[in-house]
């Protein structure tokens, strides 16, 4: 092949490359942006209906109000949910993409990493499909505890019980990851099958049985 050939089909795959990763880079960013949104939302959802009832009626507000703001930001053909390796709500129990990335969000924790710089994102080949997903830890604060801490008042405990039997989001400190906000975007064109990791982010452990996870660093 001649050299000129062969540098103009070098410039093609370079420049297709970087719109690929400027197009990950940008889906990434509306991630986030959908992210603090839901998150100032339902933070201030809850702290209202805590001042206004006090904690056993702002558990409403996570049953039905959490559901509600997600599903008014999941336009564009973007699904966006919370979940967890330990759920109160057993509709919130994470796919196996999600458990691998929460796993690795604790162990990027053990290791001292903040849990407000975990994310993860990735580009997946699904058949014909692309699928864009895109994961943040949530950190536990003090909020937090009232309802998945250790001490939780009576009222409270007994309210969570008759609505959630198999509660497993108690025993929570400060400090630990609650779970992870999730995101989700299919698209029906062509995209190369490509990920990315965001400045803090070491890539998951490669999993050949599933292909769920396919990073190289
Ligand atoms: C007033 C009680 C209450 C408080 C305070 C509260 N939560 Fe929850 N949380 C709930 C309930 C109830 C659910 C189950 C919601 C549902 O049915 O989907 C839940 C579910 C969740 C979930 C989804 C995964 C699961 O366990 O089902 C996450 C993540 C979560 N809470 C994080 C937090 C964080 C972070 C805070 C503090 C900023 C917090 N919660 C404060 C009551 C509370």
């Amino acid at each position: 092949m001649p050299a000129r050939t062969c540098l103009f089909m070098l410039c093609v795959l370079v420049s297709s490359l970087q719109a690929n990763a400027n197009e990950l880079q940008q889906l990434a960013d509306a991630s986030r942006d959908i992210i603090s949104e839901f998150s100032s939302h339902l933070k201030n959802a809850l702290t209202d209906a805590i001042q206004e009832g006090g904690p056993v009626n702002a558990i409403a507000v996570c049953k039905t109000r959490a559901p509600e703001i997600a599903e008014a930001l999941s336009r564009e053909g973007w699904q966006i949910r919370r979940t967890s390796l330990k759920v109160r709500n057993p509709a919130n129990t994470p796919d196996e993409f999600e458990r691998k990335v929460l796993e690795d969000f604790e162990r990027r924790k053990n290791e001292g990493k903040d849990i407000r710089q975990l994310a993860y994102y990735k580009m997946k080949e699904v058949g014909e499909q692309s699928e864009f997903r895109y994961m943040t830890a949530i950190p536990t604060d003090e909020l937090c505890l009232t309802c998945h801490g250790n001490t939780i008042s009576e009222a409270v405990k007994t309210r969570l019980d008759q609505l959630y039997p198999g509660d497993q989001a108690r025993g929570f400190r400060t400090g630990d990851i609650r779970g992870a906000f999730s995101l989700k975007k299919i698209f029906r064109r062509e995209l190369q099958g490509e990920e990315s990791i965001q400045p803090d982010n070491a890539p998951l452990p490669a999993d050949e049985t599933t292909g769920e996870v396919t990073n190289s660093p």
